[in-house]
C-alpha cells in the first residue's frame, strides 16, 4: 500500500501577477495547506478497522447508524454519497472546504498559471474543432470558482482569437453553498437564484467578463451543443464501491456499526456476493482489492455520447492511476489525513480515479488520450516558458518566491507532478484529416484536395501548437 503524504504548501506573500499581465487574482490567497494525498492512516484490515469516538451531536453519524440498523451494512458508495452530498447534512452541501479554514488545497488555488494554461487548452481544442460559432464551457464541481475565473480571464484577454464565437459558461455543482461562492467570484453580484428549487437551472447570471453563466445539479440539464467539459478534482469525490478478493471470490467491503462500540462505525467484508460485486469486477482482474466508481462511469458515458454527437472535448484531471492501485480511499480534515469513518460529514472523502475504468466506460464512442502526469501536461502546455516570462517581469522577491513555489508544487514529481493526472476524451474527427467529399445524391461535388490540413496536436498530451 502506498503511504505517501505530500508536504505542506508554503506559499507566502501577496497574490502574484498572472502570465497575461492582468492584475493579480484577488481570490488566490497565500496558503499553508497540504494537498490531498494517499492515506498513511488507511486501515490495514477491512474487518477490524475502527474509528475515533463520534463528536457529540454528530447528526450525520446518527442518520447513518439508523440507516444501518434498518437495512444492514451499507456500501462504501452509499456511505460516501450520504456523507458528501446528503442534501441537508452533506459535507459539500454545508462547507466551503477550500478556504483558509478548509480541509485541502487544489491546483487552481495554488497558482493561477494552472487555470490560465487550462484556458489555453480550451481555446486550442475549440480551434482544433474548426472554431464552431457557439462554444459552451462546462465545469463540473467548480469549488470556489477559481479555475473558471482564470480561464475566463484568458478568454477575455484573447477575445480576438475567439472571433465572434458565442461563449457561455455552465457549472454543474451540487452545493448551494459553493454555488454562492462561485457566483460571487465569477459574477460579483450579477446572478439570481431561481424562484423554484425544482428548476434545472438553479442560478443564472452574467460573468464579470460579460458571458452568460448558469448553474445545474446534473449534466442532463446542461444544454446540448459544442462544449469543452472540465472536471478538476471532481471524479475523486464521486462514490466508490470497494471489493476484496477472498478465497470464495470477490466480496464487497461495507460500512457497519461496530458491535463492541455502537457509537462507532467499522468496515466489514460481507460474506455473500452483492449485486455490485457480481457486476463491477472485470473477469481478468489481477488485483486483490479494487475500487470502482460506477457514478463516474455513467458521467463519462454521457459525456462520450455528447462529444460524439455535438462535438467538443472533456478534460479530466485528478489524483489517479491506470488500473493499478488498490486501496486509495482516504479522508481529509483541517489539511491532515483523517479516518474515513470518524465524525462523518466533518471531513472530505476521496478516492483516486481509475482512468482505465473511465476509458472502458467511454468505449469507442470517443478518442481517449492519457492519463499523462500533471508535470508532463503542464510542461507540454508551456509552464516553463510562462514562469520565465513572469519572473522576468517581476521584481518583488516574495512574489517571485511564490511563483517558484507554486510551480514546484504543481510539477515536482514528489508533490503533485506525478500523482495528479490528465485524461481527455475527444470527438473522433478531432484527430483525423477531413475526408475528401465524394458525391452527394449522385451529384458531383467540387473537388477537395485529397490531403486536408493535418489536425492540430492535442495540447498538453503533446507539445502546444496553436495556429
Ligand atoms: C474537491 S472539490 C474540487 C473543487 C475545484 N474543482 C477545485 O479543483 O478547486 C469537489 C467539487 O465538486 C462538487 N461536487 C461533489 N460531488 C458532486 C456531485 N455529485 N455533483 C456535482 N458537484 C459535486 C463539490 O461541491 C465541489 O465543488
Amino acid at each position: 500500500m502506498l503511504s505517501m503524504k505530500a508536504p505542506p504548501v508554503h506559499l507566502q506573500g501577496p497574490p502574484h501577477p498572472n502570465c497575461l499581465g492582468t492584475p493579480p487574482h484577488p481570490d488566490h490567497h497565500p496558503s499553508h495547506h497540504p494537498v490531498r494525498s494517499w492515506s498513511v492512516a488507511q486501515r490495514q484490515s477491512f474487518s477490524s478497522g475502527s474509528a475515533e469516538k463520534p463528536m457529540p451531536g454528530n447528526s450525520m453519524l446518527g442518520h447513518l447508524t439508523s440507516k444501518i440498523k434498518a437495512t444492514g451494512p451499507i456500501s462504501v458508495a452509499e456511505y460516501m454519497r450520504e456523507v458528501l452530498t446528503n442534501p441537508v447534512m452533506g459535507y459539500y452541501v454545508q462547507n466551503d472546504m477550500l478556504g483558509p479554514d478548509g480541509d485541502f488545497i487544489t491546483s487552481p488555488e495554488i497558482s493561477q498559471i494552472f487555470g490560465e494554461l487550462l484556458g489555453i487548452w480550451c481555446l486550442s481544442e475549440w480551434m482544433g474543432a474548426g472554431k464552431p460559432s457557439r462554444f459552451q464551457l462546462v465545469e463540473f464541481g467548480p469549488g470556489r470558482g477559481s479555475l473558471a475565473n482564470d480561464i475566463l480571464r484568458v478568454f477575455s484577454q484573447l477575445r480576438g482569437a475567439l472571433g465572434g464565437a458565442a461563449v457561455s459558461v455552465h457549472l454543474v455543482e451540487v452545493s448551494p453553498k459553493l454555488s454562492q461562492v462561485q457566483a460571487q467570484c465569477l459574477t460579483g453580484d450579477q446572478s439570481q437564484v431561481s424562484a423554484s428549487e425544482d428548476e434545472p437551472v438553479y442560478r443564472q447570471g452574467t460573468t464579470t467578463t460579460g458571458l452568460p453563466i448558469s448553474w445545474y445539479r446534473n449534466l442532463d440539464d446542461v444544454p446540448r451543443g459544442f462544449s469543452i467539459y472540465l472536471a478538476h478534482e471532481f471524479f475523486d469525490a464521486l462514490p466508490i464501491h470497494k471489493f476484496q478478493g477472498t478465497e470464495k471470490g470477490w466480496r464487497e467491503v461495507m460500512v457497519d456499526i461496530d458491535p463492541d462500540e455502537p457509537g462507532k462505525l467499522r468496515l466489514v467484508i460481507v460474506p455473500a456476493p452483492t449485486l455490485a460485486s457480481t457486476q463491477l469486477i472485470q473477469a481478468d482482474e489481477k488485483r486483490r482489492h479494487v475500487e470502482v466508481c460506477p457514478e463516474g462511469g455513467v458521467i463519462v458515458q454521457l459525456l462520450a455520447n455528447r462529444i460524439a454527437e455535438d462535438g467538443g472535448a472533456a478534460l479530466i484531471a485528478d489524483y489517479g492511476h491506470d488500473g493499478t492501485k488498490t486501496d486509495t480511499f482516504r479522508g481529509f480534515k483541517g489539511h491532515k489525513l483523517h479516518d474515513v469513518l470518524a465524525s462523518p460529514g466533518s471531513a472530505d472523502l476521496t478516492a483516486d480515479v481509475d482512468y482505465s475504468y473511465l476509458r472502458r466506460m467511454a468505449g469507442a464512442t470517443v478518442a481517449c488520450m492519457g492519463p499523462v502526469s500533471q508535470k508532463d501536461f503542464l510542461k507540454n502546455m508551456g509552464i516553463d516558458t510562462r514562469l520565465q516570462v513572469l519572473l522576468r517581469n517581476c521584481a518583488d522577491p516574495s512574489t517571485r518566491a511564490q511563483l517558484i513555489q507554486g510551480y514546484d508544487m504543481l510539477t515536482n514529481p514528489l508533490k503533485m507532478g506525478e500523482r495528479f493526472q490528465f485524461f481527455t476524451m475527444l470527438n473522433h474527427s478531432r484527430l483525423t484529416r477531413p475526408e475528401p467529399e465524394q458525391s452527394k445524391g449522385g451529384k458531383k461535388m467540387a473537388p477537395v484536395p485529397k490531403k486536408g490540413p493535418a489536425p492540430l496536436p492535442v495540447a498538453g498530451f503533446s507539445e502546444l501548437g496553436l495556429s
